[in-house]
């Protein structure tokens, strides 16, 4: 879900709004706002897109101070009843939430007994419980804090009160929250994104803080109502980054930015004498560490699988990849010196998040790799890598992916030089040419939406198939596939599928294979023979020098080590195409968001 709030001399709809659509990413199966004038508060909310939203808002009420929210659904299904903002009893009070309240239950039972719900969200009990304290005679702020003292679990708060239209009460606790400054105005979201046309300069918030937002000013409060003082940070974000510009989706765009990215990692990765440049505690927390674990989630976590690949080659250091959301409950035996990689395009996954909070209490060094500078895993981490891949909007990741295998790249290398490993792998050469690389493909689009057309236009399932890395990228390819296109897909490893799932091969189910890896080309081809002989329609993508005549996609040559940075991107226009000709809806497939703050 996401948040914002807007409080200063201009009507709020507008504003809030357009936050809002900034902020679809992060969930989009119902949204609303609420705005204060002197009638009182006004409460528009809809199932669905916040284009619904917008069609359903009076354009006749004017207010000056509004909050509002785009909603995935956790507790209560998505409805109009449970779209946010709630309101208490009285609709005295006016609320929007992102997170969720663990102890929801309990509080109803033990503190709100007698109170009617409307919802079934969570959420609600915030509002009510606010309203029931102020009606106890407590002051607003502290019932605001008192309740928020009473919360087990994440949120990310704004209230309004019917009866003081000058003041949005704020609070947080992990789910992500800032604070936006201007000249007469300020706003409060989810991210900086949802606010850059109206301000670049943010203040952010810590876990149990609030904030009483005024149009003229700001003061942050700890739950126990100490004043804490932090000064505004300048959001380095192009606004023109989050715009699709001539692209039909945001998802080809970011793929035909690749290879920039390359580029421009490799840019920032480089000092004026060709040298890595890399903080030296980065490099001593990796040559310290006797093993990394990598802890990530979805498209990330593909990215680890491969980071391992190239940490255990080229830096020869021992490193287990896992998945955030298992890590945290089942935690394998640690080695005496871990160092543990966080990889995340958000910076905001909870279920990564959890992770370093558990492993910080434990007293290990943590790194995160991500796309948003000064989200809540790299403040938290002792370390951050960014991977200066620009705003990726489209639900589906695709140039972060590519941009944190570079950065891992760059990390092994760097780490190997450290320990004094010759190597005959000059990363930012090869990185180049992967630009290169990357540049041809994206003007391959016919061929790869020939294939989507010709392979996956009605079938009902599709597998992806390859060995070492390739296999890594098949996960990836298969994620991207179902994510959008809704077709059910399954990367393998090429000699695994004959362990049990072959079975499901059938007269024409598709099978794209990949066959980058010299080493295992004629069993990877060994296993195409396999499929296609129970019937399966085999499409094989392959790299200039290991080809075959029945290739469908040759990829121009790169460095052994780097082939996952190309081979993925036929998967991902594929997947793209496969989602158009089905008529899906590609930046923002069902049920996902591309930001998850909850566990
Ligand atoms: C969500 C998104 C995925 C993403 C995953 C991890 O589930 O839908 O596309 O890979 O979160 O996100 P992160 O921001 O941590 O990389």
């Amino acid at each position: 879900c996401g948040i914002v709030g807007y409080i200063g001399n201009t009507d709020a709809k507008e504003i809030l709004l357009r936050g809002l659509e900034k902020l679809e990413y992060r969930g989009y199966d119902s949204a609303g706002i609420a705005v204060l004038n002197e009638e009182g508060v006004h409460v528009f909310k809809e199932k669905g897109r916040i284009a619904n939203l917008r069609e359903s808002v009076d354009l006749s009420v004017e207010a000056p101070i509004g909050i509002g929210h785009t909603r995935w659904a956790t507790h209560g299904k998505p409805s109009k009843v449970n779209s946010h903002p709630h309101q208490s009893t009285t609709s005295r009070f006016t609320l929007v939430h992102n997170g969720v309240i663990e102890n929801y239950e309990q509080i109803k039972k033990q503190q709100l007994a007698g109170v009617t719900f409307v919802s079934d969200t969570d959420t609600e009990i915030i509002v009510q419980l606010v309203e029931k304290f102020v009606n106890e005679g407590m002051e607003v702020e502290a019932a605001f804090r008192q309740t928020l003292s009473d919360l087990k679990g994440s949120y990310a708060i704004a209230l309004l009160d019917n009866e003081n239209p000058e003041t949005i009460y704020v609070g947080k606790n992990k789910s992500p929250l800032l604070v936006g400054l201007g000249e007469g105005f300020n706003v409060v979201a989810s991210d900086a994104m949802a606010m850059l046309s109206q301000t670049d300069q943010y203040v952010e918030l810590n876990d149990k803080e609030v904030v009483i937002l005024t149009k003229d000013g700001y003061t942050i409060l700890t739950l126990d109502g100490e004043t804490v003082e932090r000064a505004p940070y300048t959001a380095e974000l192009d606004a023109s980054d989050i715009e699709k510009g001539t692209y039909p989706h945001f998802m080809l765009k970011e793929i035909d930015e690749q290879p920039f990215v390359m580029r421009n990692i490799i840019n920032k990765y480089q000092n004026e004498n060709g040298k890595l440049k890399l903080d030296d505690d980065i490099r001593k927390a990796m040559t310290d560490a006797d093993r990394v674990y990598i802890v990530a989630c979805g498209t990330s976590y593909h990215a680890g699988l491969v980071g391992k690949q190239l940490i255990e080659n080229i830096a020869e250091i021992p490193v287990e990849v896992h998945i955030a959301s298992e890590f945290v409950y089942n935690m394998p035996l640690l080695s005496k010196k871990p160092l543990f990689i966080f990889i995340s395009q958000s910076g905001e996954t909870a279920d990564s998040r959890a992770v370093l909070v558990e492993i910080k209490k434990l007293g290990h060094k943590a790194l995160t790799i991500t796309n948003v500078p000064g989200s809540t895993l790299s403040r938290e981490a002792n370390y951050t890598l960014n991977l200066y891949a620009g705003p990726e909007i489209a639900v589906a990741s695709t140039k972060a992916y590519t941009a944190q295998i570079a950065v891992l790249a760059i990390l092994a290398v760097d780490s190997a030089h450290a320990k004094g490993i010759e190597l005959d792998f000059n990363p930012m050469q090869e990185l180049a040419i992967v630009a290169n690389a990357m540049e041809t493909l994206c003007n391959q689009k016919e061929q790869m939406e020939n294939i989507a057309r010709e392979y996956l236009a009605v079938s009902r399932n599709c597998f992806f198939i390859g060995r070492s890395a390739d296999f890594y990228v098949c996960l990836e390819g298969a994620l991207k596939l179902k994510e959008i296109s809704y077709i059910q897909a399954e990367g393998f490893a090429g000699g695994e599928l004959k362990h049990g799932t072959i079975a499901l091969i059938e007269e024409g189910t598709p099978v794209i294979a990949l066959a980058t890896q010299e080493h295992v080309n004629l069993s990877i081809r060994g296993n195409v023979k396999e499929v296609a002989a129970r019937g399966a329609y085999t499409c094989i993508i392959s790299m200039d020098g290991m080809q075959d005549e029945e290739d469908r996609i040759v990829l121009p040559a790169v460095h052994e080590y780097l082939t996952p940075l190309v081979s993925v991107l036929p998967l991902q226009l594929i997947s793209y195409y496969a989602a158009l000709h089905r008529d899906c809806d590609v930046d923002k497939p069902r049920n996902l968001a591309k930001s998850v703050t909850v566990e």
